[in-house]
């Protein structure tokens, strides 16, 4: 008899995007790029690194669990108390502590199938039944999604915008979705790409209706470039907050984390030449993809999804794509086997993408 529950001997562990120097010993090339992880591009701040570096001698202590001076500061910049903020390790750190905090007995979650994997490993791991809404044309479907909800839904999981498709939901259907939302469900809105996609007009940013039901998710991973530090954060009702900190692991965020998003958050140019370069980044892409035959999805994010005749023409792209020295992220993981997700690059990194495009693409005629 097996030590381990059998919801947990089914899973199969997360396969992250390869790294650049597996990729170089695998392939003996020199050059490679990785534009597959929805990583920001430029480096992490200078701020966030001096500030990092010159903190080295205090790292033998615990970190501040209450982490009261990156909290305090987001609430100041998002007009909310220090009791409505939470941060962990990274915004999946914060979902982690969502479900050990809320699911219990019979609870169910509710969640898109192709959405974000990290949130399916949590959902699979956590042994509670989820019910896999379909997406339609690669979008959200918040109508069959309340239509879903029952007696034992307890969570509903949503990323706008959502990875790996790159689409979102407008003010307009979220807040016929919220209606149906009875205040007993908690919904998990993922935030991940706000900066990017906040000045869409009719982006839901939900900071400006503050739901007692709804827990915001962001991270300092993609616009503010510290995925490798693992610091996200959360705003949601102070009983919501009160009780995820009970159960989040004492000490995270690390020190570390905690300093170099503060100095990050305080970098507006950062921020500010990081979303430029995105921006130039997805309009030079969807440029070149309408020149050649590559059909994508619309997008609001760092990354554009590629989509495919057939699973052979995508796995096929993604092979001469990496044999050329250039990682990119086949989305057969996330159930979309046609598909192959592109992240932004440097000015550098997109150059050599479009340049292997025009290799091994063929112009519309
Ligand atoms: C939709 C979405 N949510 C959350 C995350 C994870 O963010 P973090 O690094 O803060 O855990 C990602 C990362 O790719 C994502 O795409």
């Amino acid at each position: 008899m097996s030590l381990v529950p059998v919801h947990i001997e089914n899973l199969s562990p997360y396969k992250p995007g390869k790294p650049i120097s597996h990729v170089k010993r695998e392939l003996g090339l020199k050059h490679v790029i990785k534009l597959a992880s929805n990583e920001n591009p430029s480096g992490p701040s200078p701020l966030a690194l001096d500030a990092v570096k010159n903190a080295l001698f205090d790292y033998n202590r615990y970190p501040d669990s209450a982490a009261f001076d990156l909290r305090n500061m987001l609430a100041v910049r998002f007009n909310v108390k220090v009791e409505n903020v939470i941060l962990g390790a990274g915004s999946e750190g914060i979902m982690s502590t969502i479900m050990r905090t809320f699911l219990r007995k019979k609870d169910e979650i509710i969640a898109a199938k192709n959405s974000f994997i990290g949130f399916r490993v949590l959902a699979n791991a956590s042994g509670f039944k989820t019910n896999w809404i379909s997406m339609d044309n690669y979008h959200h479907n918040l109508a069959s999604m309340a239509k879903a909800i029952n007696d034992q839904t307890k969570i509903i999981y949503l990323a706008n915008p959502d990875n790996p498709t790159g689409t979102y939901f407008n003010v307009q259907k979220f807040d016929a979705f919220m209606s149906q939302v009875p205040a007993r469900v908690l919904v998990l809105l993922d935030e991940a790409y706000f900066e990017y996609a906040k000045d869409v007009l009719d982006y839901p940013d939900s900071m400006h209706y503050r739901y007692d039901n709804v827990i915001t998710l962001r991270t300092f991973s993609k616009a503010y470039g510290l995925a490798g530090f693992r610091i996200g954060y959360g705003f949601a009702h102070e009983d919501i907050i009160n009780n995820l900190m009970k159960v989040k692991l004492p000490f995270e965020p690390s020190t570390p984390a905690q300093i170099a998003a503060i100095a990050a958050l305080g970098d507006k140019n950062y921020l500010q030449s990081s979303l430029k370069l995105n921006k130039e980044g997805i309009a030079g892409m969807k440029k070149l993809f309408d020149e050649y035959e590559l059909d994508y999805i619309p997008t609001i994010a760092n990354f554009l999804t590629l989509v495919f005749k057939n699973e052979k023409s995508a796995k096929s792209f993604c092979k001469s794509m990496l044999q050329r020295g250039v990682i990119l992220r086949y989305l057969s993981g996330f159930g979309l086997p046609e598909c192959v997700r592109v992240t932004t690059g440097t000015q550098e990194e997109n150059t050599i993408f479009f340049d292997h495009i025009s290799r091994i693409s063929k112009k519309k005629t």
